[in-house]
Parts: C-alpha cells; sequence; structure tokens
C-alpha cells in the first residue's frame, strides 16, 4: 500500500445522505430551491460533476469552472458536503475528434461511437494523458475547498464497456503477458498451447481474444480478464495518485457494484485494497421477489471488499429504475427499508442516483430523490423522513458489523467458470453463490465474503458455493482451516482447474480431494427440467436437486444423502469428512433452497452455531461500536413481528425503551442500542 488510509470519510459529520447532483442539467435559479430541499431532506452530502467533463473543458485546454466554483460555494453556505467527481468516464466529442483510436472496439472488432458514456479503451495513452490533465485541473482548484468530502474517481468502471481488442489493447496485452510470463515457453505452458495447435513462436502474433471460429483457448481469455481489470485499476490509480498529490486529506473512492451479475469484469478483492474508503451502487432487480436477499448480499460482499471498514451505499433508488425491463415501482416503506439494511450491514449513510429527476436524455424515467411528482409526492415524503432516520442514527458511524459465518468468492473462479464449454451451460457459479447466500439470509446468519486465500480461522463455518477454479494456496489455506478446527461446506464442481484453467492432477477435484475424502470419478449433469431426489442415510426427509449430480467415490468421507434416483442412483450425494478438530461437507448436486437449508443447518450444528429463532421475513444483523451494540431489525413481511431481545436498551427511531420484546410493525425498520 502505497498511500494513506483514511478510516472513515473525514468531514462527512453524521451518516452521508444525498444523491448525485447533476445542477448543470437545470438553470441556475433552480439550484436555490434545490438547496433549500436538501436541507428539508436533511441531505449532506451530495455527488457532482461525474459526466461533467465537456461543460469543464468544452474545447482542450479550455476550462470553464466557474459554475462549479458556484456550485460548491453554495453547497457549502448551506452545510452540504460534495463528492466531487473526476469526469473521465465521458470524454468530450472535441477528445475523440482528435482520437478515435481511443474509442473501445468489441471482440467482434466493431468500433463503438460517441453519443452516449463510457466510450474508453482503457489501454489508450491520449485517454490517460487527457483524463489526467482534466483530473489534475480538478485537484489542484477544489483540492483545498471546503465543500469537498470525497473525491469520486470516474463512474462505475467495469460497465459499460471494460474489455477492448484494438492494436493499442493487443500490444498492452502482449506487454502484460510478457511481464507475467517472462518466455514464450512459459506462456506456451501456461495457456496449453500445445491443444489444437497454438504454440507461439513470437510475442507479436499473440492477439487478445478476438473473435474465433470455435471455442477459444480459455488460459488466453482468462488472462485476458486479468489484463483488462488490471489495466483499468492502473486508470484508476493514477487519477488517485494525483489527487492524493494535490488534495491530501481528501479521501478517494471509485463507486464499485460488487453484486451486479453482469459485472464481471472487475476483481473487487484487488481494487478494494487501493480505495481509500470502498462505496457502492446497488439497484434491485425488480421483479425479483424477493429483492432484500440480493441487497443483503450486495451490501455484505461490499463491507468483506472493504475489509470490514466502514463502506458507503453511494448509490441506490428512491424508486424505479429505468433500465430494466420492467421498472417496478418501490412499495411504500421500502426506500427505508432498502436503505436501512444497508447501513445495517456497515455503510456509513445511504446515497441514491439522483438528487433531482431529469427531464431529458437517456434516464429521464428514473427515480430521483426530488421526482418529477415534485414534493407533494410519497417518495418525497419518504425521502424527508428518512433524512430524519439516518439523523437519529448518528451515533452508528464507525461501529462494524459482527458476522456469524464466511462465504468464499472469488471473481477469478467466476471468470473461468463462465468460458466456453463446461459439462453443462446450467450450472452457473453466480446462481449457486445466490442460492446459498439465500440459505445463510433465510437461516439468520450474517456472513462475510472471502477470498479462499484469506485468514479465514475467525469464522466457525465457511461455505463454498463456487469455486471451480482454486489454486494450491486456496487449497492449503482450506486445509489448514478445516485440520484447525473449523466446519466448511463445499459445493459442487468446485477445486477442478488452477489458475491457468489447467484441471489439477489425478481424478477430480484435484485441489480438494484429499480434504473431502473422495474422488469425483464422473460428472453426471442432468437433462433440461430432470430433477433427482437424494435420501438421508439416517432416514430423514429427502432432498432435490437439479442440474447437477456428480459420481462420487468415497476414500474416508462418510455419505450423508445418496442418489435415489438419476444418473447417480444409489451412490453418495452429500458427504462429510472429519479432518484434524474439523470437518468438512460435500455436496454434490445442485440442491433447491429447501436442500441448501437442511445442509446449512447440519453444519452449523456441527459448528457449534446456534440458528437464530427469528420470524421469517425479519432480517436482524448487529453493528457494534464504541458506544453500544445496534440491533437492527428490518420487517419485510405484512405482520408486525415480534424479535426476542438478549437485552433491555433504547430503540433509536422512536426513542422508546425496550425490554425482553421488540415489536417491529409489518415493513417497519427498528434499531436498538444495547
Ligand atoms: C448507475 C450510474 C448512474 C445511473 C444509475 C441509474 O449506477 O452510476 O449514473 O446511470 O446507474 O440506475
Amino acid at each position: 500500500m502505497d498511500h494513506p488510509r483514511y478510516p472513515r470519510p473525514v468531514g462527512l459529520g453524521p451518516l452521508a445522505y444525498g444523491g448525485d447532483y447533476n445542477p448543470e442539467q437545470w438553470p441556475e435559479e433552480v439550484w436555490a430551491e434545490d438547496v433549500r430541499l436538501m436541507r428539508e431532506a436533511g441531505v449532506t452530502m451530495v455527488s457532482v460533476g461525474i459526466f461533467s467533463w465537456a461543460l469543464l473543458e468544452p474545447e482542450r485546454g479550455v476550462h470553464e469552472f466557474g459554475w462549479l466554483d458556484r456550485l460548491l460555494d453554495l453547497l457549502h453556505a448551506n452545510g452540504i458536503r460534495a463528492d466531487l467527481g473526476t469526469p473521465t468516464v465521458v470524454p468530450p466529442a472535441w477528445f475523440y475528434r482528435d482520437h478515435p483510436e481511443a474509442l473501445p472496439v468489441t471482440r467482434e472488432g466493431h468500433r463503438h461511437a460517441f453519443g452516449s458514456r463510457g466510450a474508453i479503451c482503457h489501454s489508450s495513452p491520449a485517454y490517460q494523458a487527457a483524463a489526467s490533465a482534466i483530473t489534475e485541473q480538478l485537484g489542484r482548484r477544489y483540492g483545498s475547498h471546503p465543500a469537498v468530502a470525497l473525491w469520486h474517481v470516474h463512474n462505475e468502471y467495469g460497465v459499460p464497456v471494460s474489455d477492448c481488442y484494438c492494436e493499442e489493447s493487443a500490444a498492452h496485452f502482449r506487454r502484460w503477458l510478457g511481464e507475467r510470463y517472462g518466455t514464450l515457453k512459459e506462456l506456451n505452458c501456461a495457456w496449453g498451447t500445445a491443444f489444437w495447435g497454438q504454440t507461439y513462436t513470437r510475442w507479436d502474433d499473440i492477439q487478445p481474444p478476438r473473435l474465433t471460429p470455435s471455442a477459444g483457448n480459455p488460459a488466453q481469455q482468462l488472462d485476458f480478464a486479468r489484463f483488462t481489470n488490471d489495466a483499468i485499476l492502473a486508470n484508476f490509480k493514477r487519477e488517485r495518485d494525483l489527487l492524493h498529490r494535490l488534495a491530501p486529506g481528501i479521501p478517494v473512492t471509485t463507486n464499485f457494484m460488487t453484486a451486479l451479475s453482469q459485472c464481471q469484469s472487475i476483481d473487487y478483492w484487488a481494487w478494494g485494497r487501493e480505495v481509500d474508503l470502498v462505496s457502492n451502487d446497488h439497484y434491485l432487480v425488480a421483479e425479483d421477489h424477493r429483492t432484500q436477499i440480493n441487497l443483503a448480499m450486495a451490501a455484505d460482499l461490499t463491507r468483506s471488499v472493504a475489509g470490514g471498514r466502514p463502506w458507503l451505499l453511494l448509490e441506490h433508488s428512491t424508486g424505479a429504475v429505468n433500465w430494466q425491463p420492467r421498472n417496478l415501482a418501490k412499495r411504500p416503506g421500502e426506500l427505508a427499508r432498502n436503505s436501512l439494511a444497508h447501513v445495517a450491514r456497515g455503510s456509513e449513510g445511504a446515497m441514491f442516483f439522483q438528487w433531482r429527476a431529469s427531464r431529458y436524455g437517456a434516464e429521464k424515467f428514473h427515480s430521483a430523490m426530488l421526482p418529477h411528482a415534485g414534493t407533494d409526492s410519497r417518495i418525497w415524503r419518504e425521502v424527508v423522513a428518512l433524512g430524519r432516520d439516518l439523523g437519529a442514527l448518528a451515533e452508528i458511524r464507525d461501529s462494524v458489523v459482527r458476522p456469524d459465518a464466511a462465504m468464499l468468492w472469488d471473481w477469478e473462479s467466476w471468470w473461468a467458470q463462465r468460458l466456453d464449454w463446461r459439462p453443462s451451460i446450467d450450472l452457473d457459479a453466480r446462481e449457486r453463490a445466490d442460492a446459498w447466500y439465500a440459505a445463510t439470509w433465510d437461516a439468520h446468519l450474517t456472513v462475510d465474503f472471502a477470498h479462499p486465500e484469506a485468514e479465514l480461522s475467525r469464522y466457525p463455518l465457511v461455505v463454498a458455493p463456487a469455486l471451480y477454479l482454486m489454486t494450491e494456496a486456496a487449497s492449503r489455506n482450506l486445509r489448514q482451516y478445516v485440520a484447525a478446527g473449523g466446519t466448511l461446506v463445499v459445493s459442487c464442481f468446485s477445486g477442478i482447474v488452477d489458475e491457468h484453467d489447467t484441471v489439477h492432477p489425478g481424478p477430480h477435484p484435484g485441489a480438494l480431494r484429499e480434504l473431502l475424502g473422495l474422488v469425483v470419478e464422473e460428472f453426471a449433469p442432468l437433462r433440461a427440467g430432470e430433477r433427482v431426489a437424494l435420501e438421508a442415510a439416517d432416514g430423514g426427509p429427502a432432498l432435490h436437486a437439479d442440474v447437477w449430480t456428480e459420481f462420487l467415490l468415497p476414500e474416508g468421507a462418510e455419505t450423508l444423502y445418496r442418489y435415489a434416483d438419476g444418473p447417480a442412483a444409489g451412490r453418495p450425494a452429500v458427504t462429510r469428512h472429519a479432518v484434524g478438530g474439523g470437518q468438512v461437507y460435500y455436496v454434490s448436486a445442485r440442491l433447491d433452497g429447501e436442500g441448501l437449508s437442511r445442509i446449512l443447518q447440519l453444519a452449523a450444528a456441527a459448528a457449534d452455531l446456534t440458528l437464530p429463532r427469528l420470524p421469517h421475513d425479519v432480517e436482524v444483523v448487529e453493528r457494534v461500536g464504541e458506544h453500544g451494540r445496534y440491533l437492527f431489525a428490518i420487517n419485510h413481511g405484512e405482520q408486525d413481528a415480534d424479535v426476542p431481545l438478549a437485552a433491555p436498551g433504547t430503540e433509536l427511531l422512536t426513542c422508546a425503551e425496550v425490554f425482553d420484546t421488540l415489536t417491529v410493525p409489518a415493513g417497519a425498520t427498528r434499531v436498538v442500542r444495547h
């Protein structure tokens, strides 16, 4: 780490509350009304300037900072802090006039056009120079402006385009490969180029994984994914370092999207170490029936990427977004439940996209804090109420979330598993992670996410939902964890390949065979729609699975469930293996939610982890801080619910004293300080 760490967003005061503010879309007379209403809503911080490059620098080297000067002064005069953007996600039209080569090229060879946002080749020296120049201007001008509390570099690196296949990127990729492998011999070996006659004899022959007639080399594709992540991260670091130099003391962030299933190109474990403050954007998948689960997963993953330190929800929505196929409005009270669920899981505030709904442009049907309907609207009333609630929770800042268990997650493994020609297109790493996470949510467990090579000894229970790719270091780490007394649950198709997508030697799963005490003799994927039953060795209720089964040969593991039917009928399906002071469960099928819950119960019992007895739809999370323990209880159900309390305390949103039971009204959130 070559830059100072800031334990918290300096100078934000209470929990951060506000949103993206794009006053450049409005006549200046509207700004005064904006600021008056921000104060009414309890807004503490707004994100500004994220997309304003063309306004700040209308022609190369010609700057117009007057409007931003006036805006920051106005915010400061009203006690509102700024999360100031570097606008490097949208180079202006003049930039592409001179540098059309900086527009990214798709795998198929098509060049993107100007007219949207994020059209960037991250290997382009021209882009890098122009981005540094505007960042430097902003750092010099506003580095000591009293309104600026945080730098917001770029916007959502990784979308809408991350990889670029142009000649510049190809040359950059070759340089990156040169550093990684040193010699072509090493590269040929790592990429397994003996297969399909792909051996390279000159560096210049190596291309990014452009369109090929059949399946491309998987190791080449995996390295290109790593290269892309590194190329983008280098651009973030360049801006960050400039800002650290020009504006010492102001933390630098960039908004992540940790749990977005489309955003696969960023390895947030690597990025979490590089930002001063981890921040995240989260949008509900509106048509899901239990959106609270994906939200909780995003928040837990973000906190974990932040190493358990404070993080900030930089964007979510007050109501509908406008980019999903069917953009459902949030139900009454959902805005507060969503915001407070992020706070419960460690966010130091709740910010939105955006402050005032746009009248024009691509996002005019996106909800906002100040909607098109104005202040006589449900959304506005809920926005004002949430501002009050966050004000009442100010003391929870800097408290940390208390996890019960951990779940292993690795972006590289996800990248590898989604490549072509796997045994079944229906087995999806992200789907398994979501499903296992949902089982932990239903069991009322709070989980941290962890990289498979991370220190795990503080967790009594660790679940590995999908680790197709596993390094030797990860394999060793898991063996040590279990041997030292940990309880590990491993789900199917894990430990199969190494970091080059090369199958570990011997029978599957090479990286886990010894630990699991078994061999996977053959994969046995199912037909679309086919389901199988798993019968319990102890005569208990059967479990059910689809998509995936395996032929297991135990080598020391005990069988807990057997396949009752399907291709592996009669063979072990779920096993347990005692190793040292701990044990490892292996689940060789794609179990449904009920099955996952059952296995989780077994493993939790083995780990001496008592599952809380709480009403089904109530989410309970604890933050622990200097001033006390804070129990968040969010009732997602339609009935009032009672939550047993271990100790009396004060409910911070209603100021009520509570004793052995906390009643949480339907749809409401309560926060008890013990
Ligand atoms: C992302 C972007 C914002 C906006 C929102 C809309 O999070 O960062 O600029 O486009 O999506 O949901």
